[in-house]
């Protein structure tokens, strides 16, 4: 198991956090996929917007960093086609028509490198297409971790695995590279949790592991139910939680 893979659990992902590939299927709308187009799905995570993609007549390659999400991507869709790699420096002698990604980028902290690798996969004429974090994403969320390290005497910025850009940098970046972004937004969306109480803790379970990777499997979890308490009054009403989530949209073509 590398060490990508301890932080990421991919049975709680499919099981308590559907809701991430749930609304990630409103991009498919922004990425208007042909028939016959080849697409690479970057982070696809268990692969089940990549398999929608396929549906769609689509030729689909879906790689994430973390094993397990891989293996379980081929377990569900053993016909599609999903490698263990790194965005930021992936690299293949394949042209796709287009790159499309939801909810990946805000964990490659290194922009310039991954835009770089996703221009040469593509054709000239080619899109790139995503949804990810944006600036104030889970501001609460991250508010109250970083106040938990600081009241044990830590850091949380170093731990920090989360890049949360303006919507003015990303498109900069884009830009730099070569990009003409046609179409940029960034919106709050409040994001309702499945599963009650115990909601948050699944959720800090996945995606907030890479801050205690040094900790014990008991720190943690008392570090998550910590955690959970402090944001009870902001994010928990009426037995649901609701996390601030704040997301860029665009698309941006390799003339
Ligand atoms: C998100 O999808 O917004 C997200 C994922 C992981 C950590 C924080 C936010």
């Amino acid at each position: 198991m590398s060490q990508s893979d301890k932080m990421w659990d991919a049975t709680t992902y499919d099981n308590k956090l559907s809701f991430v590939s749930e609304l990630g299927k409103n991009i498919f709308e922004l990425l208007e996929v042909q028939k016959g187009e080849k697409v690479l799905d970057l982070g696809c995570g268990t692969g089940d917007l990549a398999a929608i993609i396929q549906d769609r007549g689509a030729f689909v390659h879906g790689i994430d960093m973390s094993e397990s999400m891989i293996q379980q991507a081929r377990q569900k869709y053993p016909s599609h086609t999903f490698s263990v790699a790194d965005a930021q420096t992936f690299s293949t002698p394949e042209q796709y028509d287009a790159v499309f990604s939801n909810a990946a980028l805000h964990w490659m902290k290194q922009p310039e490198q991954t835009i770089a690798s996703i221009w040469m996969t593509l054709r000239s004429g080619g899109r790139f297409v995503a949804e990810f974090g944006g600036k104030g994403n889970i501001h609460a969320v991250y508010q109250a971790v970083v106040h938990f390290f600081e009241r044990h005497g830590m850091d949380a910025v170093e731990r920090n695995p989360w890049y949360f850009p303006t919507i003015g940098e990303y498109s900069g970046l884009l830009e730099g590279q070569g990009f003409r972004v046609t179409y940029a937004r960034h919106f709050d969306r409040p994001t309702p949790l499945a599963g009650g109480e115990q909601a948050i803790i699944h959720w800090l379970n996945v995606f907030a592991a890479p801050f205690f990777t040094d900790c014990t499997a008991q720190e943690k979890s008392q570090a998550f139910e910590e955690i959970a308490s402090a944001l009870e009054a902001s994010l928990y009403r009426e037995g649901q939680w609701i996390v601030d989530y704040s997301r860029v949209q665009f698309i941006a073509y390799k003339p």
